[in-house]
Formats: C-alpha cells, sequence, structure tokens
C-alpha cells in the first residue's frame, strides 16, 4: 500500500462567510485559547474519511460521483453561533446551518456510503452541519450570548470538494483533489485538480 492520505469531502463557502468568521474572530482572538481555522480552510465537513491508500481515490470518486449527480444544486444558509458539547465544556465553536440542513445530512449520507467502499469507518455521531470556527481543549471562557451576532447568509452549494488533509506544526494545509458537481450528468468526467 502507499503510503496514505488523510482526505474529506466538503462544501466551500463563499466569502461573505469567511469575512463574517473573520468577524467573529477579532472579537474573541483577544480573550481565548482557542484555536482559530485559517480563514481560507473555512468549509462545512460532509464526510470525514481518515487514512485512504490514495490508489483507492480513483474508486472512491467513481463511487461518489454518481450519487452527488443525482441530487439537485441547493441553498444553504448560515447564520448564529454555537459551542458543542456544551457552552462550558466546550471543543469546537461554530457557526450554524439554518437553511439546507436536510440536504447537506443527505449528501453526507451519499458520501458516507462512498466512504465504505475504501473502507472508511461510519460516523458514529449522527451528522450535524456546522461550520467549525475555532477549537479548543478547554471550557471556553465567555458567554455565547455576549458573542457579536452574525447576519445569515445564503449561498448556492452546486459542488462537493474531495480535500487532503496535511497536518504539520504550523496547521493543517487542505489541498483539493477533485471536485464533483451536483444536479450534473453522472457520465460527466470528474474534475481533478492539478498536482500542487
Ligand atoms: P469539523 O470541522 O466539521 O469538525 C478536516 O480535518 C475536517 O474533518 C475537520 O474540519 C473536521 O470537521 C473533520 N474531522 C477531522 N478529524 C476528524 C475525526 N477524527 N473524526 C471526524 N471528523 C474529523
Amino acid at each position: 500500500m502507499a503510503e496514505s492520505i488523510r482526505t474529506f469531502f466538503a462544501v466551500d463557502v463563499p466569502p461573505e462567510v469567511r469575512e463574517s468568521a473573520a468577524r467573529v474572530r477579532a472579537e474573541l482572538e483577544p480573550a481565548s485559547e482557542l484555536r482559530w481555522v485559517a480563514e481560507e480552510n473555512l468549509h462545512l465537513t460532509l464526510k470525514f474519511l481518515g487514512d485512504v491508500d490514495p490508489l483507492e481515490v480513483p474508486k472512491l470518486l467513481g463511487r461518489a460521483v454518481g450519487r452527488v449527480a443525482r441530487q439537485q444544486p441547493f441553498e444553504v444558509g448560515v447564520g448564529g453561533i454555537g459551542a458543542s458539547p456544551s457552552l462550558r465544556a466546550s471543543k469546537v465553536l461554530w457557526l450554524g446551518i439554518n437553511q439546507g440542513s436536510a440536504e447537506l445530512a443527505k449528501l453526507a449520507r451519499k458520501l458516507e456510503a462512498a466512504g465504505r467502499g475504501v473502507g472508511a469507518a461510519r460516523d458514529r455521531q449522527p451528522f450535524r452541519a456546522h461550520l467549525t470556527l475555532a477549537r479548543s481543549r478547554q471550557p471556553l471562557a465567555f458567554e455565547l450570548n455576549s458573542l457579536p451576532s452574525v447576519d445569515s447568509q445564503s449561498f448556492c452549494v452546486d459542488e462537493v470538494v474531495l480535500y487532503e488533509s496535511r497536518l504539520s506544526s504550523s496547521g493543517s494545509t487542505y489541498l483539493p483533489l477533485a471536485r464533483l458537481p451536483l444536479g450534473a450528468n453522472p457520465d460527466t468526467p470528474i474534475e481533478l485538480a492539478p498536482e500542487p
């Protein structure tokens, strides 16, 4: 087996949503020990596959492309801030999804099914669409109701991206490996990202 790569399927978010995330960060950064997701890395995770043999990627894409193509593009709304698993013992600070969560969950189920073909583990937690802003090993040191309000923003989801995640001491780098369009002819060739 070639050296495995860490992969996940996600939906990219548009610049307006990245700007909202940056405003939240600007308000909170001085007061917290949160590890913020770099603005260019913000995304909606649909399915984390973990380590995959790169030789299995074509098979993975082959299993995913038709499933994704058979779902029509849809609107997603991002708004509201939350933290999980609980306010006081939080690990993740996120922006919520107030439109399109059922469609995102449907996509996630399809990608989970695609991932089973290359041995990716089934998720133990039910899928909950969210946009991770920051992570913390400690409880959050602020009240969520004291946070800036985030205007709701919507955008059209018309593709799913397979990313490779490279971890290093300076943080994660996400490299797009392929883009799978929604609502497409399932026989359309898969768009592979150019080699970095
Ligand atoms: P999240 O931000 O929605 O929680 C890329 O690493 C993405 O995959 C992360 O943004 C994270 O999604 C998700 N992820 C990372 N490690 C994971 C793991 N061990 N199990 C499940 N999802 C994971």
